[in-house]
């Protein structure tokens, strides 16, 4: 059953849904963004959600950023935890509707937004809009759904006689191969792709098989989430049921 775009702006508009449960996993995520963003950049937050990666995107020197949603409860979320900074604007943006935003971004970021977009149709038709509001050499980081990482992790659980872990009702995610066609068939660069491959592995895939409570917050997960992990096991995108594609106009 296809889910409709009222019925997603619903579940948003509840005051007691969080955007990301596992604060771990948003910081790893706020942190593979923030690398790639430069300093006096103009920057697009679309489907903002809370604020929890746009005050982290507001700190980069010199940044100037528009956050957006549909969700009045989300952006009521937001302009709390956003209020003491002068360079942020917040604006309700339903981006199947009609709005208006500028088209000289130099960077646009989509954290877990798209695949709240139900239909691969509707996907494609705002990633071309979005890389329509980059000027020439802007970057659009999406940080995003893969189908293939949820398999990847899945075949591995299966391994451990773990049930898979399913996609979310009002989430879909993203063929890799069909984003990555689908943008070149624009003339967009996939410039870059990475991934939260280790903390899905250590977290989702390993972990389970001898604790089968979930408490985010666990030591073990915190360790997972840190750089030396990062570096010493280096999986990337592998695993990774969220991916960051970096794509240029
Ligand atoms: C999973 S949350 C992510 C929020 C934030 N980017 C983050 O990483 O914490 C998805 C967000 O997309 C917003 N959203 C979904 N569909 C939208 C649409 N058509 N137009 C604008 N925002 C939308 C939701 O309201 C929600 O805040």
């Amino acid at each position: 059953m296809i889910h409709n775009n009222k019925e997603v702006l619903d579940y948003w508009n509840k005051e007691d849904v969080e955007s990301m449960y596992d604060k771990n996993l948003i910081n790893s995520e706020i942190e593979l963004i923030l690398k790639r963003i430069t300093r006096n950049s103009k920057i697009l937050d679309a489907g903002c959600g809370e604020g929890e990666g746009t005050i982290i995107y507001s700190k980069i020197p010199g940044s100037a950023v528009h956050a957006v949603d549909f969700s009045e409860t989300r952006l009521k979320k937001a302009a709390k935890r956003l209020r003491n900074k002068n360079n942020v604007i917040l604006k309700q943006v339903d981006f199947l509707g009609k709005y208006e935003l500028d088209t000289n971004y130099d960077f646009i970021v989509s954290q877990r937004f798209l695949i709240n977009l139900m239909e691969w149709k509707l996907q494609k038709k705002v990633l071309a809009d979005l890389m329509g509001m980059l000027k020439k050499g802007g970057k659009l980081l999406i940080l995003e759904g893969s189908i293939n990482g949820v398999k990847e992790l899945n075949d591995f659980r299966k391994i451990y006689s773990l049930d898979p872990i399913p996609v979310k009702w009002h989430n879909l995610f993203f063929k890799d191969k069909e984003l990555v066609n689908f943008m070149a068939s624009k003339k967009f660069k996939l410039l870059e792709e990475d991934g939260l491959g280790e903390y899905f592995l250590l977290t989702r895939g390993i972990r389970p098989a001898f604790d089968s409570k979930l408490n985010w917050n666990s030591k073990f997960n915190k360790i997972a989430a840190s750089n030396d992990i990062k570096l010493m096991l280096s999986l990337g995108s592998r695993f990774s049921r969220l991916k960051l594609w970096v794509f240029s106009k």
